[in-house]
């Protein structure tokens, strides 16, 4: 018999961790928890997760040191449009948006040509303001981006919103959506057949869960 295991990332602290962990238990995946070891193994089923920061999740599965992972799609759109999508996963929803302060008069998007944009997102941004023919002046910064505008660092910001509580706390107006994202199962381009086929037995699982769910 194979001693394979499929290897795959999820998030290691955040939003998507604990539904990401619920889904493979979901699927009849119990995995012997200890996020401490950042990496474990499932007791019935040939596979190990990797608890991963969710930014470097994208260059793993480009290398193929992880064959599968659970991620939302917007990390793939800023940082892994080459990496094969699998499955929508249903959870973790959420726009990818540019907000500016309650107080400016936003009438559109022209309003942020020459201004400055904090972001953690700079490649959706620049993609999205080339489309509309405007150029800002990106400041990259990797949390707590709405606090931005409020310390004169930038005029607007691009970051995630869910519930808009965030914006709201920061006095921001969500003006722009640039795109609408959940969770999702990503592949790696270099997952080897073996794998695959066990891949292919979780998405199989994966598939009856969401349709339960529905
Ligand atoms: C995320 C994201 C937004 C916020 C959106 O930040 O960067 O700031 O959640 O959620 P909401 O619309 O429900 O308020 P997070 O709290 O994960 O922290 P970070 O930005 O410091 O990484
Ligand atoms: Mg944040």
């Amino acid at each position: 018999m194979s001693t394979e295991k499929l290897r795959i990332a999820i998030q290691k602290s955040g939003r998507l961790n604990e539904d990401s962990l619920k889904i493979l238990k979901d699927a009849g995946v119990s995995i012997d928890n200890g996020k401490e070891q950042l990496k474990a193994s499932a007791r019935n089923f040939p596979l190990e997760v990797m608890y991963l920061r969710n930014g470097d999740i994208p260059q793993y599965l480009r290398d193929g040191v992880v064959d599968a992972a659970i991620i939302g799609e917007n990390v793939l759109i800023e940082k892994g449009k080459d990496i094969v999508r699998g499955e929508k996963l249903g959870f973790s929803k959420c726009r990818v948006s540019l907000a500016v302060p309650k107080s400016m008069k936003y009438k559109g998007i022209q309003d942020l040509d020459g201004k400055k944009i904090a972001t953690s997102y700079p490649n959706t941004v620049n993609e999205f303001l080339k489309e509309k023919g405007i150029t800002a002046d990106l400041h990259i910064i990797n949390g707590s981006v709405e606090i931005a505008p409020n310390i004169g660092l930038a005029d607007g910001i691009c970051d995630i919103v869910s519930s808009g509580s965030t914006l709201f706390k920061n006095n921001l107006k969500e003006v722009e959506v640039m795109l609408k994202s959940e969770a999702v199962l990503a592949i790696s381009p270099e997952i080897s057949e073996e794998r695959k086929a066990i891949l292919e037995k979780l998405q199989f699982r994966i598939k009856s869960v969401l349709n339960a769910r529905t």
